[in-house]
């Protein structure tokens, strides 16, 4: 398992310069303010069923080493302290040894009533998906996607011949909410599209802008090249092509996430319908790079910035950010206008 190590420490040394798209989205301001009291603002969320206190998600980073129990330790104090929800890395290591469930299980004990949220990768079956959710009495399982990482690593996954058989069982017979995720890659409509008609209601849209595998994994070899670095859908891009399932399917909910580092983006990504968002990277790097105090601050700090920018939209809740006008700048405009998805 030195892989979860090494895969830690790439995401520390990562300095792509790749954008998530975010900045070619500009939100269209109205100087009069429509808030009752800028102290007031209430940024709880809802994806579907689940009741978020703020949507800033501590999103799936480690588990299943000795290393990552005072990262989850660490991690999950600060969700304890802020009221956000968090997910764990994959919990494939404590299924096959129990003997590790202890480096996820502190998450929980720390957050006795919060929001947990489990994660497997499409690798697993529907047993799996279950003995993840026990293992933490988690509130939601999180099931990825990494086909880049998988197909680029030389001990990755390259059968999946049950998978989509096993997903569509954790999809209809899960207790608990399925978010399906990508981490980097972004979402198409039509991929989806096909997952609505599995069963699956919840997306993390994971888009290309932030964490790298790819990038990852190629260094994790000492290859140099960029083949596959450049893989994907953006952030924005995601959010794009949500927009056309957003019109169709109020029931379907995403979270959004890739390279997100301030409350304005988190603004932005909730004008494009997202429920939440997610955030790893940047809370690893703060955290690692940085101090727990940092890591502290930076949340207090991504808060305060989320609701200047609900102040000066003129919203009051999360829910009055969906409505807001916005124009699509430079290369995002040409994306929606080729995939005409406006
Ligand atoms: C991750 N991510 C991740 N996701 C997942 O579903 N299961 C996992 O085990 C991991 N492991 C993991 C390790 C490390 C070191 C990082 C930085 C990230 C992916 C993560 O949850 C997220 O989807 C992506 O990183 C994109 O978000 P950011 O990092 O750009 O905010």
């Amino acid at each position: 398992m030195q892989r979860k190590i090494e895969h830690i420490d790439l995401a520390l040394k990562q300095c792509l310069t790749l954008s998530n798209g975010l900045n070619d989205i500009q939100l269209i301001p109205n100087s009069l303010p429509k808030i009752a009291n800028a102290d007031h603002i209430n940024i709880e969320t809802k994806i579907g069923e689940l009741c978020l206190s703020s949507p800033i998600i501590i999103n799936a980073i480690t588990g299943g080493v000795k290393e990552a129990y005072q990262i989850n330790k660490d991690l999950s104090l600060i969700a304890r302290k802020h009221n956000l929800a968090i997910a764990v890395g994959s919990q494939k290591a404590a299924i096959k040894d129990p003997v590790m469930q202890y480096t996820y299980s502190i998450v929980r004990e720390n957050n006795p009533d919060g929001i947990v949220i489990a994660n497997i990768g499409m690798d697993s079956t529907f047993d799996m998906a279950m003995q993840a959710v026990e293992m933490l009495r988690a509130n939601a399982i999180q099931y990825h996607f990494n086909l880049p990482q998988e197909l680029l690593m030389n001990e990755g996954d390259r059968t999946f011949q049950h998978m989509k058989e096993e997903l569509s069982k954790i999809l209809i017979h899960s207790p608990v909410p399925v978010i399906l995720k990508e981490v980097g890659s972004g979402m198409s409509r039509e991929f989806m599209k096909e997952m609505i008609s599995m069963g699956a209601a919840i997306f993390d849209l994971g888009g290309k802008g932030g964490t790298n595998f790819a990038w990852i994994e190629l260094q994790r070899q000492g290859i140099q090249d960029d083949t596959f670095v450049d893989w994907g859908l953006t952030l924005a891009e995601s959010l794009i092509e949500y927009q056309r399932i957003r019109a169709l399917h109020t029931d379907v909910h995403v979270i959004a996430s890739g390279g997100i580092e301030n409350g304005l983006e988190i603004v932005k990504c909730l004008a494009l319908g997202a429920s939440a968002v997610g955030i790893a990277g940047h809370f690893l790097r703060t955290y690692y790079l940085k101090s727990i105090e940092h890591l502290d601050q930076e949340v207090s700090k991504l808060h305060r910035e989320f609701k200047i920018g609900m102040a000066l939209i003129g919203a009051n809740k999360v829910d009055e950010i969906k409505n807001i006008p916005f124009v699509l700048k430079h290369s995002l405009y040409t994306y929606a206008y080729q995939r005409k998805l406006f």
